[in-house]
């Protein structure tokens, strides 16, 4: 299901073509597919160091957002989300390039499968990526919005930061809590992104891959 829904995202891809790429199992689908349209592409940025490596791998030169400015696609895969096309991205911490990524391009595709999609965002631990020497600090604060938040060890972001994974949130407004969490200092990026939402989602089930637009 991963791979249609990547190879489905394709159908985006125009000659000149400004290409985001995002991180994880559904992306690793979407770069090995890239191959076919690879003259459509002026310049790729990337995600993650993963993905970097990836994409390396199957031949482009990985440009830095900063020489390419406003990225034309980014496509990515998501933990969660909802018909609103708010998203809980980040349980493989690339989560702030990934945010980054998304707010620099004009357009952001999202590809999933169907056990993806959800009524209410939360069941999947919300990643938030913090400054090392806050991540208590950061903890107690998610404990007083009621969330479980739960440190990942042995895990260090490609920016030199820690992830707590938060549990049992009740995400009643993504937007409002995305906002309110990001004003906490020592966090660097919540994995809600619902300020800046999905444009499209591809969502595949076994049968078909089905479109949704904003
Ligand atoms: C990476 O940090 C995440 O945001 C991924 O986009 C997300 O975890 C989806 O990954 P899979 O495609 O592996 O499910």
């Amino acid at each position: 299901m991963k791979k249609s829904a990547a190879e489905e995202a394709l159908e985006l891809i125009q000659p000149g073509c400004l290409l985001g790429v995002g991180t994880g199992s559904t992306v690793k689908f979407f770069i090995e597919a890239l191959a076919g349209v690879k003259s459509h592409i002026d310049a790729v940025v990337s995600s993650s160091d993963a993905s970097t490596e990836l994409l390396e791998q199957a031949g482009f030169t990985v440009s830095n957002l900063n020489e390419v400015g406003t990225l034309d696609l980014y496509v990515d895969g998501a933990d969660e989300a909802t018909k609103h096309l708010h998203l809980i991205k980040g349980g493989g911490g690339a989560l702030t390039r990934e945010k980054i990524l998304a707010e620099a391009s004009r357009r952001f595709v999202c590809i999933i499968d169907e056990s993806k999609l959800v009524g209410l965002l939360g069941k999947f631990p919300m990643p938030v990526e913090v400054i090392p020497m806050a991540r208590s600090f950061v903890s107690r604060q998610m404990v007083k919005s009621r969330g479980q938040p739960v440190w990942r060890q042995d895990f260090v972001t490609d920016n030199g930061n820690q992830v707590i994974d938060v549990y049992n949130l009740k995400i009643m407004s993504p937007p409002e809590m995305e906002s309110r969490f990001n004003q906490i200092p020592g966090v660097v990026t919540v994995g809600i992104f619902a300020n800046r939402p999905a444009d499209t989602l591809y969502i595949a089930s076994r049968a078909s891959v089905r479109r949704m637009d904003r």
